[in-house]
Parts: structure tokens; C-alpha cells; sequence
């Protein structure tokens, strides 16, 4: 991570490399820009007006020399018009910029990006996204890399401008949000992208085990096989014992407010750390993609991470289902009748349909938490995608209030979520001749009738469940993890401490 400094003062009087103004469209000037024009004899104005740069969103120019400037160099980032820059504008701003800087030779700015008004942003939004953004930009994963790319002059420091002294207070506060979700989707990013021969549930058991050294806090213990056996989760293992890999249950259990007597919010991650597709094996094309299923677990980890690393008043369970599906001779068939740990029994009619089965017994043993309410995040079904192709995780619920506190969380942080329905009538796709309940519910609504199956075991809390099957990666040349929905569940957590939900 680059250190961040929030401050207020003057652009002209900047001691930095860089000081970054946006630029509106139609040449429109923001008040730091208007500032730094007066000071510099009108400099500024004389520029634009040659007519290099209008203001659009991609554009960008450098100023050098400019009279009076205690700084290096100016960058204008062209913004578009200032009512139209939502929370994705936003988000090419910050990474057009941060993307600049870190190739100039400049090792630190001052950024004015912040001073954008209208109705999708307040201050302290600003401040946060402008972290998360940059750390998002920023980010490489060249662990496997033989010879890593060099940035000759990385940028190392940005200091994000805030209008006022008695906006430094929130500013900082915002700061350091952004800097717990941003650590938070590193780990979540590194997590999934990761080889799957060598992120197994093995390892990520131990990276569980190794966050408690780090975060004494954090509570770490790993339900082994011999004890799912014992408690009677028949549906994890009979997805855990088609792979040499043994499966792992990972609880992470986080008390950040221990006076309160809040229940916790227990969070379950899909750990599929390679989906085959088992006995039902998938087809070649982009099966590495398949490493990517346990982007869930990934953002139970960074999400943890993101709550006690910034130390909130919360408490927090993190559960995560690691299993590897694999065609082994000791495989589950199509056919095999599995007894959960609800006791309900499931026709495995298809293997590939095992997330679900991991999730299951993971949502009933997160019962023992008492839980106020259950999140589970999966990348669940290929039909969530083409539902709602990569840009909104799905999400079912059986708690409307909840439902919309996520929504709201979701639109405060600009990592788009869109519910489907759970009505009753799906769950009729999940009837079998022979046992409880199929794992399947047949070609139509997908993504429904897999939240279908998940909600008869989710019965005695609330409970929401987010299909990340979209949102998780990204595909083709930028190949890699995106640490969503890690955004989405920390600002729900922080929106639920700052309406006091629980006291
Ligand atoms: N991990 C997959 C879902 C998936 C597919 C995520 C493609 C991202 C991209 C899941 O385990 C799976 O295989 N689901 C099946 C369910 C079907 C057998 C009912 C699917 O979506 O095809
Ligand atoms: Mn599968
Ligand atoms: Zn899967």
C-alpha cells in the first residue's frame, strides 16, 4: 500500500511532485484550478485555451514551470461534466490518475479530485473512494513472475486535498475506511488469484491460521474431516472426497465489541479452491477460470481482515466451505443420496452443482453462532451471469429489511448488487423421487432455484445469500480477481455501526 495523508491548503503552496486538479468539461475549471490560475498570472486559462485538453473523461495533460507554484508539475484530469461523475466515473477518475502518476516521474502528490460536487458524493465519500481506487489501480500480482515488471519511479505518497480545516477530522476518518476496505480486496485479490496448486484448502486453512499471529483478536479453529464426519455433514464431504485435497470448514470468529451483546453477523464464503465439475466434468475451454470459485471464502477473508484491521466494534464470524471438486474414483456420483447436517437428505444429480452441498452444512453449523444475521457469498451458478453479465452480484434474500440495507450499503460503495426473487414456487424445480430434495433444479432460473436450495437450511435466521459468479473475476486480457464483493460487505458493516442497529 502507497501512504495516504489527508490535508487542507492552498494548490499553489504544495511542496510535491504533483499537484492533481480535474478539469470539467467545457474547460471548467474546479476551485483549485481557479486558485492555482489567479496565482500563476492566468497561466493556467492561457493553456486551456489553446485547446489541448476540453475536459472529457480520458483526457489529461501535464504543466511544467508554471509562476509560483511551490510544486513540480500540474495534472489536469479531464472529468466530464461535474452533475455526471457517478461512482463508476469516479472510478476511471481515480485509476486514469493513479495509473499517470505511478508511470511519471513523480513519487507523491497532492490530489484536488476530491473537490467534486453534486448528488452522488459528500467529502468524506470522496476521500475514502480516492484510496480504494488508487490501491485498486495500483495493484500487481507478480508473485509467479520470474522477472517483475519495474516501475522506474513508483509513485509512493498521495495526499488527498480536503476543502477545510474542519473537514480534516472526517477526511482522516474517511482515510482510514478506505485503507481497511483496500487492504481487505488486496487479500481477497491475492487469495483467488492464486494457482489451485497452490491455493488448496490446506493453504488457506493455514493463511486463516496465520492471520490470528498477525490479528491476536482474531479467533482461528479448522473443523477437520474426521470431526464433519462425526457431526454429520455428509453433503461438504461428499464433495471434499472426489480430491487427495481434505476439505476444511475455516471459522474465524472476530469479537470487536464484546461489552455489547450483539449477535454476530456471520459471514459464509464459498472455498472451492478448483471446480472440475467432478463426475459431471466441465468442459475444457477456460477451466483455469475454475480457480476463481472461491472468490467467496476470498471475500470472508478480506472482509475480516478489513473489521479488524481497522479495529471495528463488531462482532464477526467468518465461515469458509473449502473443499476441491475433483473426478477422483472415490468421487460422488450422479445418483448418490448424501444426509446433510440438517438432516435432510439430497439426490446429487449433478456434481457440478457443489457449491451448494459445501454451503449447506457451512450454513447449518453457522446456527451455533447465534447469529443475528448470515450473509453466504458465492460464485454459484454460470446463470447469475447471464442474468446480470458481470457488473451485479445477485442477491436473494429471506429478510426484505435486510435486503435493503444491502442494496443501500451497495449504492453507498459503488459494488452494484440486484436481488431476484425467493418465492415459493422455485423450490418446487428441487423436488426429487428419492430423497428430500435434488441439487439441482433443472435449465430455468439458475440462480434462483441454487438460493432455493440454500434457503431450506437458512430457516432459523436471517439470512442473505449474494451469487458473485459475475463479479468476482474478470475474464480475457485483464485476466483477474476483482476483491468484490469485499466494498459491499464492509460499508453494510460500517452503515449498520453508524445507524447504531445493534447496541
Ligand atoms: N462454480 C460454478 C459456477 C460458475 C460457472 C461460476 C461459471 C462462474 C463461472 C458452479 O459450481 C457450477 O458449476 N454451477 C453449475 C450449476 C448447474 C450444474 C446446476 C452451473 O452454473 O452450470
Ligand atoms: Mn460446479
Ligand atoms: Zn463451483
Amino acid at each position: 500500500m502507497i501512504e495516504y495523508l489527508t490535508k487542507s491548503g492552498h494548490p499553489d503552496k504544495q511542496h510535491t511532485a504533483c499537484v492533481v486538479i480535474p478539469l470539467f468539461k467545457g474547460r471548467k475549471l474546479s476551485q483549485p484550478g481557479e486558485a492555482l490560475d489567479t496565482v500563476s498570472g492566468g497561466a493556467l486559462k492561457r493553456f486551456l485555451k489553446r485547446g489541448d485538453i476540453d475536459g472529457d473523461p480520458g483526457e489529461s495533460a501535464w504543466l511544467y514551470d508554471l509562476e509560483q507554484m511551490a510544486c513540480d508539475r500540474i495534472l489536469l484530469i479531464g472529468c466530464g461534466a461535474e452533475r455526471d461523475i457517478d461512482a463508476a466515473a469516479y472510478t476511471r477518475i481515480c485509476t486514469a490518475t493513479a495509473q499517470l502518476l505511478n508511470r511519471s516521474g513523480a513519487v507523491d502528490a497532492v490530489s484536488y479530485l476530491s473537490f467534486i460536487d453534486n448528488k452522488y458524493f459528500d467529502q468524506t465519500r470522496l476521500v475514502r473512494d480516492t484510496v480504494i481506487h488508487f490501491e485498486h489501480a495500483l495493484y500487481r500480482f507478480d508473485e509467479f513472475k520470474s522477472k517483475p515488471e519495474k516501475v522506474r519511479k513508483p509513485l509512493k505518497r498521495l495526499t488527498i486535498s480536503v476543502p477545510s480545516r474542519k473537514d480534516l477530522s472526517s477526511g482522516e476518518q474517511a482515510m482510514r475506511e478506505g485503507m481497511g476496505i483496500a487492504l481487505g480486496v488486496k487479500l481477497a485479490r491475492d487469495l483467488a488469484n492464486l494457482p489451485p496448486n497452490v491455493c488448496n484448502p490446506n493453504y488457506l486453512a493455514s493463511r486463516a491460521t496465520q492471520l490470528q499471529k498477525t490479528y491476536p483478536k482474531l479467533n482461528v479453529t479448522i473443523v477437520e474431516e474426521v470431526e464433519m464426519a462425526q457431526l454429520g455433514m455428509g453433503a461438504f464431504l461428499s464433495v471434499s472426497r472426489g480430491s487427495k485435497q481434505p476439505g476444511k470448514l475455516i471459522c474465524m470468529q472476530y469479537n470487536g465489541a464484546p461489552e455489547s451483546n450483539c449477535q454476530p453477523i456471520v459471514l459464509v464464503g464459498k472455498g472451492i479452491t478448483f471446480d472440475t465439475g467432478g463426475i459431471s466434468i466441465k468442459p475444457s475451454p477456460a477451466m483455469d477460470e475454475m480457480k476463481y470459485d472461491m472468490g467467496g471464502a476470498a471475500s470472508v477473508f478480506g472482509t475480516m481482515v478489513a473489521a479488524v484491521d481497522t479495529q471495528l466494534p463488531v462482532n464477526l464470524v467468518g465461515i469458509v466451505a473449502a473443499a476441491e471438486n475433483m473426478p477422483d474414483g472415490d468421487a460422488s456420483r450422479p445418483g448418490d443420496i448424501v444426509t446433510t447436517l440438517s438432516g435432510q437428505t439430497v439426490e446429487i444429480l449433478n456434481t457440478d452443482a457443489e457449491g451448494r452441498l459445501v454451503l449447506c452444512d457451512a450454513l447449518s453449523y453457522a446456527a451455533r453462532y447465534n447469529p443475528d444475521i448470515v450473509i453466504d457469498i458465492a460464485t454459484l451458478t454460470g446463470a447469475c451471469i447471464v442474468a446480470l453479465g458481470h457488473h451485479a452480484s445477485g442477491m436473494l434474500t429471506n429478510h426484505s429489511p435486510l435486503g435493503r440495507e444491502l442494496t443501500r450499503a451497495s449504492k453507498g460503495i459503488g459494488d452494484k448488487i440486484w436481488e431476484l426473487p425467493l418465492w415459493p414456487e422455485y423450490t418446487e424445480q428441487l423436488k426429487s423421487n428419492f430423497a428430500d430434495m435434488a441439487n439441482i433444479g433443472g435449465k430455468s432460473a439458475g440462480t434462483i432455484t441454487a438460493a432455493a436450495f440454500l434457503s431450506k437450511f437458512t430457516n432459523d435466521y436471517r439470512w442473505a445469500h449474494l451469487d458473485i459468479a459475475g463479479t468476482a473475476w474478470k475474464s480475457g486480457a485483464e485476466k483477474g480477481a476483482t476483491g468484490r464483493p469485499v466494498p459491499l460487505l464492509t460499508e453494510f458493516i460500517l452503515q449498520r455501526l453508524k445507524h447504531g442497529v445493534c447496541e
